[in-house]
């Protein structure tokens, strides 16, 4: 068996990251989630307290921007310039900030350089919205990982509820916001390429949506 490239995309809460983290883990794959490096550079833009909508001053960070994915046991750690900012990349400002940084073509092109270099090897599962598009065009499996809008935002609401109270339909909003954003951009919208496998998940668990793709992985390599 060849060790092959894989790439998921799909809307935002579609279990992506949590899937694609299990099966990268069983088959001995690295796993690398590109939506973490975009949120990432959206921490540090507000961290630096610059404005998401000010393409200029964001094109300009990201020459002082060094990021990291260091993997672990679990998943990965997140450093920015040194700084881990693991938990501090899925609080809510980086959310509604995030698609508006993705939308910024310099943002792409820094990212999707790196992910390209860290996918050169094979046996990787990139997960995002144009890996199948954009980042790994030749890529041996394309899945599109979908649910409908109130399976993922639920399953969003569960990761979350114990840490930050935010309502159920407040959740909805923002996954349906995000997926306006990133579906309707210029820069390398979210699609689903015809060559993509579609998976949807509303009528999976957890367990059976690994297995699903672990199947789909075994019978392209
Ligand atoms: O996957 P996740 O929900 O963490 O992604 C956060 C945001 O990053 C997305 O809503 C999207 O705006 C952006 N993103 C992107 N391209 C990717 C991965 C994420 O534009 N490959």
């Amino acid at each position: 068996n060849q060790r092959i490239a894989v790439a998921v995309d799909g809307p935002a809460g579609a279990g992506k990251s949590s899937i694609s983290k299990v099966v990268a883990k069983k088959l001995g794959y690295l796993y690398i989630d590109t939506g973490a490096m975009y949120r990432a550079v959206t921490w540090a833009v507000l961290q630096n307290g610059l404005d998401p909508t000010d393409e200029s001053a964001v094109t300009a960070l990201l020459g002082t921007l060094t990021l990291r994915l260091e993997p672990t046991e679990e998943a990965f750690i997140v450093f920015v310039n040194g700084q881990d900012i693991t938990e501090d990349i899925r609080s809510q400002s980086v959310n509604q900030a995030v698609s508006q940084i993705a939308s910024i073509k310099a943002v792409r092109e820094f990212l999707v350089a790196q992910q390209q270099a860290m996918a050169a090897a094979g046996g990787v599962i990139l997960d995002g919205r144009d890996i199948g598009s954009v980042v790994l065009p030749n890529a041996e499996l394309k899945i599109y990982l979908t649910a409908s809008v109130e399976a993922r935002a639920k399953r969003r609401w569960l990761e979350t509820k114990d840490k930050e109270s935010i309502s159920l339909e407040t959740i909805k909003k923002s996954v349906m916001a995000r997926d306006e954003m990133d579906m309707n951009r210029k820069e390398s919208p979210l699609v689903c390429v015809p060559e993509a496998i579609v998976v949807n998940s509303d009528n999976l668990s957890f367990d059976e949506t690994v297995d699903r793709m672990i199947q789909l992985i075994a019978a392209a390599e």
